[in-house]
């Protein structure tokens, strides 16, 4: 894994596309708090169509999984293939295609989102073009890192790219398969699949951009970043070859589990569930490994603030895998279903381990692009308190208001008719919404003080030799 020297890496495309990831991290969570905050106070719409929940929450969606947690794992896998490879990517040319490509479908979400165009399925809104030029932009950032593994001039392949070519093969199939579809114009097109076809292409989709996009391609991220910040060896590189084909056969059968008491026939629903529970066991194996990679220097996690964000993204990551396989079996899902329960549990993965994660990673990364060392680790450790407390505070909200939604809307009174009408489920959530506005302001600001940090660290950029020391961690 150690570098040599005398390579000389493509690292401007890494560093761009790490600014880029920081960038609409803050933008994304700014959407986030916006929209939680039309939630907790709906005049904010202003009655300007444009900005309404329902077509901003798509935008915040495509700008936090696409366009920060996209740029977060190519600005990775670009940095990891090469390092590990000991070479220099198979074409630099390429991936600045895919980093103008990949902007390209940013900007254009930014602007089809908010004028209400959409394919209506959750996480695949982008209109038939931008698909098109999703499929080409994630095609030339696969090839590109394929034959850069190809060229590697060590025989073996570190456990790292085995994660990302996964995702990489898996999303390519998912995004094509679920994007079919027949346009009618520019701007309007319908789906091959119709009725509960439909629903399950997509949920298969769904569940699996969560399970390889959110989770294989970050794993492959921790595997790489815990053990290089800390400056030890992963504590079982055999647990995780076995987390690695655990893992990869598990999630592709789990996508039912977001379709439980629909058309789709009981059986689809029960296998899902069943194999879900089965998820527990690779993803604790996989945190625990992360997490043991520190045994006997736990010290570190006391002065090294950038460890404290991957270590504690290992413990969300422990949480969130614990709560969905719960949530996939049909009596929980009965009350958690439609309820912020669910909200709670993305954000706990999403806020918790894909996005400390990534920022760990990055801030890992960044300074080493640039030979140049981070400009504050005192702000570090502000972001790291700021984006903590924040999401502590966002998903305890959610939980007691989706466990209270789902009690309103199954209690009964003596003569067996509903206790409490919709809208009163709906006026008791003001105080959660409220505090899940606040966390979530508060996970944002950290996110701003690291747009912060970072800037001022790009602008030293060379003011360390390269490879005297702090390239390597
Ligand atoms: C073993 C791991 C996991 C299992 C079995 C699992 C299971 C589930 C279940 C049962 C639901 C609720 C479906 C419904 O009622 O509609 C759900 C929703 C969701 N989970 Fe997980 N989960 C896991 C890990 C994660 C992780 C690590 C993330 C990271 C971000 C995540 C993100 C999501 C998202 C985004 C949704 C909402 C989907 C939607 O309805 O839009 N899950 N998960
Ligand atoms: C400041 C931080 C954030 C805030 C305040 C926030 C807020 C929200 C809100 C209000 C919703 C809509 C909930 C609803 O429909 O009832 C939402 C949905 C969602 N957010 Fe966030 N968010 C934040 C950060 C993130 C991040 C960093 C990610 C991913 C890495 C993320 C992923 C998602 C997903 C996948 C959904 C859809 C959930 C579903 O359909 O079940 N969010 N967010």
């Amino acid at each position: 894994m150690e570098a040599k020297p005398e390579v000389s890496y493509n690292f401007e495309v890494v560093k761009w596309f790490g600014v880029m990831a920081v960038v609409y991290l803050v933008v994304g969570t700014l959407i986030g708090v916006y929209i939680a905050s039309e939630l907790a106070w709906p005049a904010l719409n202003l009655d300007i169509p444009y900005i309404t929940f329902g077509r901003l929450r798509p935008l915040h969606t495509n700008a936090v999984i696409f366009a920060f947690g996209g740029c977060s794992l190519m600005a990775t896998a670009f940095y990891i293939v090469q390092r590990t490879s000991h070479t220099p990517l198979w074409s630099n040319k390429m991936a600045w295609f895919t980093f103008w490509t990949w902007n390209l479908v940013i900007v254009g979400a930014v602007i089809t989102l908010p004028l209400g165009m959409t394919q209506g399925k959750e996480y695949a809104e982008l209109e038939w073009p931008l698909d098109i030029l999703i499929a080409v932009s994630w095609l030339s950032y696969f090839i590109n890192f394929v034959f850069t593994i190809a060229k590697r001039t060590v025989s073996h392949i570190y456990v790292a790219n085995w994660f990302f070519l996964a995702m990489m093969a898996m999303i390519t199939y998912l995004h094509v398969v679920n994007s079919l579809a027949i346009p009618v114009s520019w701007t309007k097109s319908y789906s091959l699949f119709s009725g509960v076809q439909d629903a399950m292409i997509q949920w298969w989709y769904g569940h699996n951009a969560v399970g390889f996009f959110l989770t294989a391609g970050f794993l492959g991220i921790m595997y790489y970043f815990v053990p290089k910040q800390a400056a030890l060896p992963i504590f079982s590189y055999r647990l995780s070859v076995l987390h690695f084909w655990t893992l990869i056969f598990g999630y592709v059968w789990l996508g039912a589990h977001h379709l439980q008491y629909t058309a789709l026939p009981d059986w689809a629903g029960s296998l899902s569930a069943a194999i879900s529970i089965g998820m527990i066991i690779p993803s604790w194996g996989g945190a625990v490994n992360g997490i043991l990679t520190l045994s006997g220097a736990w010290h570190k996690l006391r002065t090294d603030y950038v460890l404290r964000f991957m270590i504690m993204s290992l413990a969300f990551y422990a949480m969130s895998t614990f709560e969905g396989p719960v949530m996939s079996i049909r009596t929980v899902n009965a009350l958690s279903h439609y309820t912020d329960w669910t909200i709670g549990h993305v954000h706990s993965g999403a806020l918790g381990w894909v996005a400390m994660v990534a920022i760990g990673a990055l801030y890992h990364l960044i300074p080493r692009v640039c030979n140049t060392r981070l400009y504050s680790t005192d702000l570090v450790n502000l972001h790291f308190w700021l984006a903590t407390t924040g999401t502590v505070i966002y998903i305890s909200a959610m939980w007691v208001a989706g466990i209270t939604q789902g009690m309103m809307w199954r209690a009964y009174d003596d003569q067996g008719a509903l206790a409490y009408t919709f809208v009163e489920s709906v006026a008791a959530m003001h105080p959660y919404y409220m505090m899940r506005a606040f966390g979530g302001l508060l996970f944002f600001s950290g996110a701003a003080v690291m747009l912060y940090n970072v800037v001022m660290t790009v602008r030293t950029t060379g003011s360390e030799p390269a490879g005297a020391g702090k390239v390597e961690a």
